[in-house]
């Protein structure tokens, strides 16, 4: 199986609007992945980034009186600043106004003009400039865009296209033969269903006169790209295509296009045969998560194909969205990571609501791992003068202990391979849970009481290693906690950041650590009626 280095990307976003929970879902999600993987000792690269060019951010620049290029500029923070304060630990930020990604689209088309892979015809069909996507006529959902409900505009002009046709049966065959392509498994069905039908070409050029906000077509001046040939392209750009190879080679293809199911056919169709054209590589998988949604306003509308049973997607053109700043400064960074990919079945849709949050914090935070942390630093303390009591063989009482804390670390490893997180949270969340009953089973302070020191220690020995194992399991969604409560374990600075490798041998801490205790718990437990 293809190359040993880890490639993972997150949806480019557009700089449109200020950044909402399913942004920092995706970027938190990847985030997640890729400390999994660097952990595993893999060589991982992170990128992310911003699609600059196109009607949207044409528009939003217009309504905001100032040039495209100058809104970019403003709004391109609101997500640099997000990342930094979500602890995302991306290895490069891509913006499709930088000239490193202009210059290799042009390269590209150029390559595929001369090619003839891109043709000059005329084209009659509708428009959603929501969606800055064509439809034909009978794509359209009662005369308006299948996609978001909007009005769509009637255009006929001189337009260039990209033959994405001729490689249809490529594509399926492709994704025959690559189960793990598209994941997870109904979006694979979805796309195979959608390629049932004949494919057509892709429409890749804007008139000027229409929409100037984009990359010049090298080959006629009155027109820029269609954003989507352009934006897709980062993936590759931002990785040294046609300007750098080693390091183009050292990463691509990438091991997984994270993107949510909104944009699956671009991804899934335009994509790859933009890729089969350029005879590059097919990514190793695109994965499609599901949406968060909000509870339906009370004016919703009936026939938003936004709209689920469930709830409403939550999205910057329905103005429903949470801001993931405010969460996190309410909450905490860690505690909004943690809620993110613990309350999201990977793939699914989710409901988004503060008081969902909050339960989930105090019964998995605040009542298990924060509570047990608390219950154990605070005997160490008191009975073993802050020393970490030394380790002997575990015995009969901690099989079901080592048991339980050794089936997280199997099913946090089976998580990441087969992208099921929330599974595997769950998993360490129950190893929490048996620690907990140990430690009510064990009752130490009854031992304390007794003055039985060799059976104390024990007892607060074990619960400490299942500590730093869960804590270890756990670092990759909150990191700043987790180092936090390594540190407090006693667990060296050199290795505070764990190894997967090494997290699942038993006693491991260093015999004798200082203990740290907490002035304040890891996570106070939340009064939602505050
Ligand atoms: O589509 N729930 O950018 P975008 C979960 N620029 N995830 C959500 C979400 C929700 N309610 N809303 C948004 C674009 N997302 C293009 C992408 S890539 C070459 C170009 C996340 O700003 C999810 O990852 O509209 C979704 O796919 C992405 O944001 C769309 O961001
Ligand atoms: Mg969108």
């Amino acid at each position: 199986m293809g190359k040993d280095t880890f490639y993972l990307t997150t949806p480019i976003y557009y700089v449109n609007d200020k950044p909402h929970i399913g942004h920092a879902y995706t970027t938190i999600l990847g985030d997640v992945l890729s400390r999994c993987h660097r952990l595993l000792g893999e060589p991982t690269h992170f990128l992310t980034g911003t699609d600059e060019h196109g009607q949207k951010v044409e528009q939003a620049a217009k309504r905001n009186g100032v040039s495209p290029l100058e809104h970019c500029n403003t709004y391109v923070k609101r997500f640099q600043e997000l990342w930094e304060r979500l602890g995302i630990s991306n290895d490069d930020f891509i913006r499709t106004t930088e000239e490193r990604h202009i210059i290799v689209v042009q390269k590209i088309l150029q390559d595929l003009w001369d090619r003839q892979l891109i043709y000059q015809a005329d084209y009659e069909g509708w428009y959603c400039v929501g969606c800055e996507r064509y439809f034909t006529e009978k794509d359209l959902n009662n005369g308006h865009c299948p996609d978001c409900g909007r009005t769509v505009d009637k255009l006929v002009e001189k337009n260039y296209f990209f033959k994405m046709s001729q490689f249809q049966q490529q594509l399926i065959d492709h994704i025959n033969a690559h189960p793990r392509f598209l994941m997870p498994l109904n979006r694979r069905q979805e796309t195979l269903g959608f390629l049932k039908q004949p494919l057509g070409d892709l429409c890749i050029s804007r008139a000027k006169s229409r929409l100037s906000w984009g990359i010049e077509l090298p080959f006629d001046h009155d027109y820029v790209t269609y954003v989507w040939f352009d934006a897709l392209v980062n993936y590759i750009s931002a990785v040294g295509y046609l300007a750098d190879d080693a390091e183009f080679n050292t990463w691509w293809p990438a091991s997984y296009h994270l993107i949510g199911k909104d944009i699956l056919t671009t991804h899934a169709v335009y994509w790859p045969t933009m890729l089969m054209a350029m005879n590059l590589p097919l990514p190793e998988t695109i994965f499609a998560h599901g949406w968060w949604l909000t509870p339906p306003p009370p004016t919703a509308q009936a026939d938003n194909a936004q709209a689920t049973a469930a709830g409403v997607k939550m999205s910057k053109s329905l103005g429903n969205v949470v801001n993931p700043m405010d969460m996190a400064d309410k909450y905490g960074v860690d505690a909004l990571r943690y809620f993110l990919m613990a309350a999201m079945a990977l793939g699914q849709d989710a409901n988004f609501s503060e008081e969902a949050f909050v339960t989930r914090f105090n019964a998995d935070l605040a009542n298990n791992l924060g509570n047990l942390l608390s219950r154990a630093t605070k005997m160490i303390e008191k009975n073993c003068e802050g020393k970490l009591p030394s380790a002997t063989e575990p015995g009969a009482d901690e099989q079901e202990l080592i048991a339980s804390v050794q089936n997280a670390v199997a099913s946090m490893r089976n998580a990441i391979e087969n992208m099921q997180l929330d599974r595997g949270i769950a998993e360490v969340m129950v190893a929490a849970n048996a620690t907990n009953r140990y430690f009510d089973t064990m009752k130490p302070w009854v031992l304390a009481k007794a003055g039985d020191t060799a059976a104390l220690g024990r007892v607060l020995r074990n619960t400490a290693e299942a500590l730093r194992i869960i804590a270890g399991l756990l670092y990759p969604v909150m990191p700043n906690k987790m180092t936090e409560l390594r540190r407090l374990l006693g667990v060296p600075e050199e290795r505070v950041t764990p190894v997967m490798n090494q997290l699942e041998h038993w006693n491991q801490l260093p015999d004798g650590a200082t203990i740290g205790t907490l002035a304040t718990p890891l996570f106070p437990r939340i009064d939602l009626a505050k």
